[in-house]
């Protein structure tokens, strides 16, 4: 008997390889390579066109100018903080995508978003590969009352959902999740990447071809063979991820890719126990019960795609114990951290080598920007000296390897909400200090680590 025939794909981002690699060469992840099946028989165009069969017919050139720009007609779901990330609305017959770790709240997420719709009349059908239908009852009934009647359907097998897709034209679909689905005729298991990949190459030419919004859950996933949703992000129009910490119920919707909006929204929302509830106010949010005039505690203006949000910057430094100091960070760089420490003891002469020292950035946020720099940096001298930031502050800034403090972007965005939550002072670069006028708030330009000193 032949053996049958194999080929191995990156988990991550589904590259093919005839052969096992340590290390992908397309997106660099380790040991990310599994063996499956050839599925897909040569030839069977119909697999890879997307585009073509929507029409069934051969496609011809068509001149630009001959072609008729139109706004696509999006439905308004009414909550805020979804609408804003997929631009404007959901984009009527799209295919969005919405990743996430386990159990971070995407079948909740889409659970409302379905409640909504079927407020608004629309036909909604939720087919659910994961829980049983009663299981999906049970967490209807905490999110409330489902004033029209929302379809629901528990299969895993492509090919009836196909079926029931035709048979009923819902105006949108749910599919939760792509990883539990699978079709007959490829012999890989479900989750694998070229069912994940197949599944979904159906999903779009059905979606399309009778103009059926579909949603597609796709869990992240670290280990195992499971494919994740970094596989489809091409192949869909929309790509959301669900963000968020476990250990809290802040969670950010943001969007990497549209193709019919922006990609610097945000969405903020708290998982509470009826559900996600939209965070109108995010800085209101991070900054509830933050501890005021304490050392070691500093508030930074950082952004949220477009958005600014503020946020509290706390650190511990104190003499450490052991021959080699501690030192962690918490919702933020490790090792930028460590760089901004090495910069204060260089530039500053601070003896920061022998403490220990705990950055943390409170309420379950993780934030990246160098922005938050010299918060970070005032935060560990403030908590070294043992003396409060004058109240009322708020910072923002980079840090450099100079020690020198360079100017940010959007600043003034970050200036304007400070404003609004009563903020007196802010210490910003000098940079932006110049360009800002704003007489509602004191403005303290710094140009050097140096000029921190005197601060506090
Ligand atoms: P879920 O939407 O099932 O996550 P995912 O589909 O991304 O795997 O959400 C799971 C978590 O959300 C679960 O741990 C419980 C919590 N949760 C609430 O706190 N309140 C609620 O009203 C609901 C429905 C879930
Ligand atoms: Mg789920």
């Amino acid at each position: 008997m032949p053996k049958a025939k194999t080929v191995f794909f990156c988990k991550e981002c589904g590259n093919e390889s005839p052969k096992w690699l340590g290390k992908c060469p397309a997106c660099g992840a380790w040991d990310s390579f599994v063996e499956e099946p050839v599925s897909v028989k040569p030839g069977s165009a119909k697999n890879s066109s997307s585009l073509r069969t929507q029409t069934g017919a051969k496609n011809v050139p068509v001149e630009l100018s001959k072609i008729e720009a139109r706004e696509d007609t999006r439905t308004v779901t009414g909550i805020e903080e979804f609408d804003r990330v997929l631009g404007g609305g959901i984009v009527n017959s799209s295919l969005v995508l919405v990743g996430g770790d386990p159990g971070i709240g995407k079948s909740t997420l889409l659970l409302q978003v379905c409640r909504v719709l079927v407020e608004k009349g629309l036909n909604v059908l939720y087919i659910s590969g994961e829980e049983s239908l009663r299981q999906i009852k049970m967490r209807a009934d905490r999110l409330g009352k489902f004033s029209r009647e929302l379809m629901l359907l528990a299969e895993t097998s492509l090919d009836n959902i196909e079926e029931v897709l035709a048979e009923r034209k819902p105006d949108v679909a749910v599919i939760d999740s792509i990883q539990t689905m699978y079709r007959e005729d490829i012999s890989a298991s479900p989750g694998s990447v070229s069912q994940v990949r197949e599944t979904t190459g159906a999903l779009l030419r059905i979606g399309k071809s009778l103009g059926i919004t579909i949603f597609i859950v796709g869990h992240v996933t670290k280990e195992g063979v499971v494919a994740g949703p970094r596989v489809l992000e091409h192949m869909v129009d929309t790509v959301l991820y669900f963000e968020g910490d476990n250990s809290s119920a802040y969670r950010v919707l943001r969007s990497v890719k549209n193709r019919f909006g922006s990609t610097n929204e945000v969405g903020v929302f708290e998982m509470v126990s009826s559900g996600l509830r939209e965070v109108r106010n995010p800085s209101e949010y991070m900054l509830q019960g933050h501890p005021v005039g304490e050392p070691g505690s500093v508030i930074a203006a950082s952004l949220e795609g477009t958005r600014p949000i503020l946020i509290e910057i706390q650190a511990l430094v104190c003499k450490t114990t052991f021959n080699m100091p501690r030192r962690t960070a918490a919702g933020t760089d490790f090792n930028r951290v460590n760089l901004l420490m090495a910069v204060l003891e260089k530039r500053l002469g601070l003896q920061l080598g022998f403490c220990d020292a705990y950055v943390n950035v409170a309420g379950g946020m993780r934030v990246a920007e160098p922005a938050i720099d010299l918060a970070i940096v005032l935060a560990i001298l403030s908590s070294f000296k043992n003396k409060a930031l004058p109240e009322n502050s708020l910072v923002f800034g980079e840090v450099g390897l100079t020690g020198e403090i360079r100017g940010v972007s959007q600043a003034e965005a970050r200036v304007a909400e400070a404003v609004n939550l009563g903020y007196d002072t802010v210490i910003l670069p000098q940079v932006n200090a110049r360009s800002i006028k704003n007489d509602r708030i004191k403005m303290i330009g710094v140009s050097h680590v140096c000029d921190l000193a005197k601060l506090i």
